[in-house]
């Protein structure tokens, strides 16, 4: 059944401390718990219940008391004790079995490590408990394991005490002294070492920082450990925020559901988000391990110190430290760089998702399985959604909106209203119309028209806005939407005259807040060329009708590189597929290319940036049916085209930069490598013996160069494809992680035969079907990144995809759900997609045993 936001109620009881002992052990884990107990005043003579999933109880005891079996029933899921109404100590024992966790949720066994992942109920699976975010004990943990095979004992907070037990057994203790809910306990133990560092808060707290991985991966670490240095100086710099306790632990593990975990104290990390060096890692690589360890070290406040009342407010923690770690990208490196790749993955990824069978609100009302809604919208959209905020408000009194929400709920766990009355105080906004970005489901889109007379000089913009409807959500009301707006002369001077307006308009702003707005400037000499939603500003879908002429002049005048980026992805949007100038959006993006191309001041991460056309999940988002081997044969020969007009250019540039590109992690070698992997792309089109892949593969330094050679290589099917996937091969065979980068490259060759090899590592010992990693390596790349295989003419693809699924959701259901959200646009799949799509989902009915497959497998025929 459904789960209500409106059901919410304060818990009956209280923990005010939680005291747990582990007697760790891979087959069989002891779990001691000791809570303090406290009925809410509020809510006399409710009965005492608490969470448990799959536990064996072994002993409960009350105020030092054992209970008789009459004092209490367990169902397997819930524990409830009868008969008490005051302040009590509850002690239960009960055993886990963690190297039989192939769930991953809960504590599990990975390599030689154990390990935990909580969120969002994986508490629960570890001991009796009030698992839900608004029950905050202070904890005391102490672990007892065999000193030998787990010499490294880690918990959440504070170390306080370490002790031999004899029969080669030790111990320690850890206390976290802050409030912390369940979701963000953790223990990890094992044969681990590390790389530390030590440095000062602003505060003057010396704390220790550590990255923690098994002995053969942690010379790999280091620039994951400096990655926590910056982020911890970047939030006591941008936000005045610093870290409140004495050590900082961090852990890679290579089994991990999700990227990563912010446990209070001791985030667990996927180890592909910590382990790096140049010859294992890409660029692209680096930069995710960044963001990803800023994600979960900015969570330390957005969602540690203040937490959540219930998942309905998942974005108010998710969404907001999205938000924070890419102004840290944006800081650190290329503010226009960051935005281009957000704006990419909200329009290739969160769209879609927004406009298909998952849609839901940024705050969703109800909900039957919470990991389901680990999502593109509750953290992608719910970042935008912020940064609608601070554009509306400005830097400065959004500040002082966070510091305002910080200091009101530091230590509670918190909802959006408790978010949305700080910034209303601070900035002296009335936030209500703004909050129904988080209510309302879909992505707003803006109808502009123009309209010019030429007596008079009168220029008119009219803005309508519509949000269509999404599942549940049939009728939708306007939202707040800050629109920039631009207008430029003849001579390519920005008008700076404000217009007339039905709506508040400041500083190139308009403040969309009704269906219709009209903007309208008097007495113009000409007909201006406008230009809208700079920065994306707004994440909406916005409709203007221009000429080719027009896009082109544009991306001339815009000085800033995401608003140039921007247009040329729409010329090429408009060039694959506004039939009617289609060709001659063709033509000038070819011209702009071949400019930016022989524009030796360009930033060559940005030259490569606008080379890579919109994918194919864009393009089909913008189209009402998708007709997948149209629309993949219309970009190829567009492409295929492109390189053909551009070759010297492309070659060019490959060749001035090869001194630039040769290794380092500096901004300029990164950005050359990027380029010139772009320009190697586009070249091995027009050489079916892919002579320049062959040579960057042999002479490759970094992983950045040999893997986009290998790329190449590959999905041009060069002759010289096989001996290198083989030496690659075997050069990484020991490296769970640069396998699956292989094997991702084979599950996306782009050609319905892919099928045939991805079936065939199914049955190699490549295959590890309990690891994530491998099978977003295998199948997620095949389901959501291989439209010629997937979506196969004869089906086969959604079959075996819809097959998969069910294998793997027996063994971990989350991974299972992501791969069947492969499926989440399917009603618009062209005939016959939709109905093989349809077969295949339906044949899943009855199949699916756990909660996360079944609710999306309902929401998805819904
Ligand atoms: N809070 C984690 C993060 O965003 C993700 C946890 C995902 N858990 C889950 N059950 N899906 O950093
Ligand atoms: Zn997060």
């Amino acid at each position: 059944g459904f789960i209500h936001l409106a059901d919410y109620r304060p818990p009956a009881w209280r923990i005010p401390s939680a005291e747990l002992q582990f007697e760790l052990g891979p087959d069989a884990t002891e779990v001691t718990a000791r809570l303090a107990l406290s009925p809410d005043p509020a809510q006399p003579g409710e009965a005492l219940e608490l969470d448990g999933e799959e536990l064996e109880l072994l002993a409960i005891a009350l105020d030092g008391q054992p209970l008789p079996p009459e004092r209490y029933d367990y169902d397997g899921r819930r524990l409830r004790v009868h008969g008490v109404a005051a302040d009590c100590t509850l002690e239960t024992r009960a055993r886990i079995h963690p190297a039989a966790n192939t769930r991953l949720e809960g504590l599990y066994r990975s390599g030689r490590l154990l390990l935990t992942q909580c969120e969002a109920e994986g508490f629960r699976r570890i001991t009796f408990f009030a698992d839900r975010p608004d029950v905050m004990p202070r904890w005391r943990i102490v672990l007892r394991a065999d000193r030998a095979a787990y010499p490294v004992l880690l918990a959440n907070g504070n170390p306080v005490s370490t002790r031999e037990l004899g029969d080669g057994r030790h111990e320690a203790t850890w206390e976290n002294p802050h409030p912390t809910p369940a979701y963000l306990f953790a223990i990890a133990a094992g044969a681990m070492e590390r790389v530390s560092s030590t440095l000062e808060t602003m505060e003057g707290r010396r704390v220790e920082l550590n990255i923690w991985a098994e002995p053969g991966d942690v010379a790999r670490c280091a620039y994951a450990l400096g990655a926590v240095e910056r982020s911890l100086r970047w939030d006591e710099r941008r936000f005045g925020r610093c870290y409140d306790l004495d050590v900082f632990n961090v852990v890679a593990a290579q089994d991990f559901t999700m990227g990563a975990m912010e446990n209070k104290g001791l985030n667990i990390f996927n180890a592909r988000y910590i382990l790096a060096d140049e010859a294992t890692a890409t660029d692209a690589d680096f930069l995710a391990i960044e963001s990803v360890v800023a994600h979960e070290y900015l969570h330390n406040w957005s969602g540690n110190r203040v937490t959540l009342r219930d998942w309905f407010q998942l974005s108010l923690k998710e969404g907001l430290t999205v938000f924070r770690d890419t102004e840290f990208s944006a800081d650190l490196h290329s503010r226009a760089l960051k935005r281009i790749e957000v704006v990419r993955l909200l329009r290739s990824r969160q769209f879609p998702e927004d406009a298909g069978a998952l849609a839901h609100a940024v705050r969703p009302d109800r909900y039957r399985e919470i990991s389901n809604f680990y999502t593109m919208t509750i953290y992608e959209k719910g970042a935008e959604v912020i940064r609608v905020l601070h554009t509306l408000v400005g830097e400065a009194a959004f500040r002082a909106g966070m510091d305002r929400y910080f200091a009101d709920n530091d230590g509670r766990a918190a909802t959006l209203e408790d978010f949305l009355a700080a910034h209303a105080a601070a900035s002296g906004r009335d936030l209500a119309q703004f909050a129904r970005w988080y209510s309302q489901a879909g992505t707003p889109e803006l109808h502009v028209t123009d309209a010019f007379d030429a007596a008079t000089g009168d220029y008119t913009l009219t803005v309508t806005q519509n949000t269509p409807p999404t599942p549940g959500q049939p009728e939708k009301l306007p939202l707040l939407v800050p629109l920039r707006f631009a207008l430029y002369d003849a001579s390519g001077r920005a008008i700076t005259a404000p217009p007339e307006a039905d709506a508040v308009v400041h500083d190139g702003l308009a403040e969309l807040t009704a269906p219709t707005h009209v903007l309208r400037w008097r007495g113009l000499g000409a007909r201006p060329l406008p230009a809208f939603n700079q920065g994306f500003a707004a994440p909406v879908k916005l409709h203007f009708d221009y000429t080719v002429d027009q896009l082109a002049r544009l991306a001339r005048l815009e000085r800033d590189p995401f608003n140039r980026w921007d247009l040329l992805q729409r010329l090429a949007t408009d060039a694959l597929l506004g039939a009617a100038h289609a060709e001659a959006a063709t033509a000038a993006l070819g011209d702009a290319l071949a400019d930016l191309l022989a524009d030796a001041s360009a930033d060559p991460a940005f030259v490569a940036e606008c080379l890579a056309l919109p994918d194919f999940d864009t393009l089909a988002e913008a189209l009402p049916e998708v007709d997948v081997d149209t629309l993949v044969a219309r970009r190829e020969e567009l492409l295929d085209r492109l390189a053909e007009e551009q070759v010297e250019g492309l070659q060019a540039r490959y060749d001035a930069l090869a001194d630039a590109a040769r290794g380092g992690l500096g901004g300029e070698a990164m950005s050359a490598r990027a380029l010139r992997n772009a320009c190697l792309a586009w070249l091995t089109r027009l050489d079916p013996e892919a002579k320049l892949a062959q040579a960057q593969f042999d002479a490759a330094t970094t992983m950045t160069e040999r893997l986009a050679a290998l790329r190449c290589l590959l999905h041009f099917q060069a002759p010289g494809a096989d001996a290198a996937l083989q030496a690659f091969r075997d050069a990484h065979a020991q490296d769970p992680l640069v396998t699956d980068k292989w094997i991702g490259l084979v599950a996306t060759r782009p050609d319905p035969e892919a099928l045939d090899e991805v079936q065939a590592l199914m049955a190699t010992p490549w295959w590890k079907p309990a690891n994530p990693n491998r099978v977003r390596a295998l199948l997620g790349s095949f389901a959501r990144s291989n439209p010629l295989g997937f979506h196969r003419r004869d089906g086969a693809g959604y079959r075996f995809v819809a097959g998969q699924v069910v294998a793997l959701d027996a063994i971990n259901p989350q991974v299972a759900a992501r791969l069947l959200g492969g499926f989440e646009s399917w009603r618009r799949w062209a005939s016959p997609r939709r109905e093989l799509a349809r077969e295949a989902l339906a044949s899943l009915e009855g199949k699916l045993a756990s909660p996360d497959g079944r609710d999306l497998l309902q929401r998805l025929l819904g």
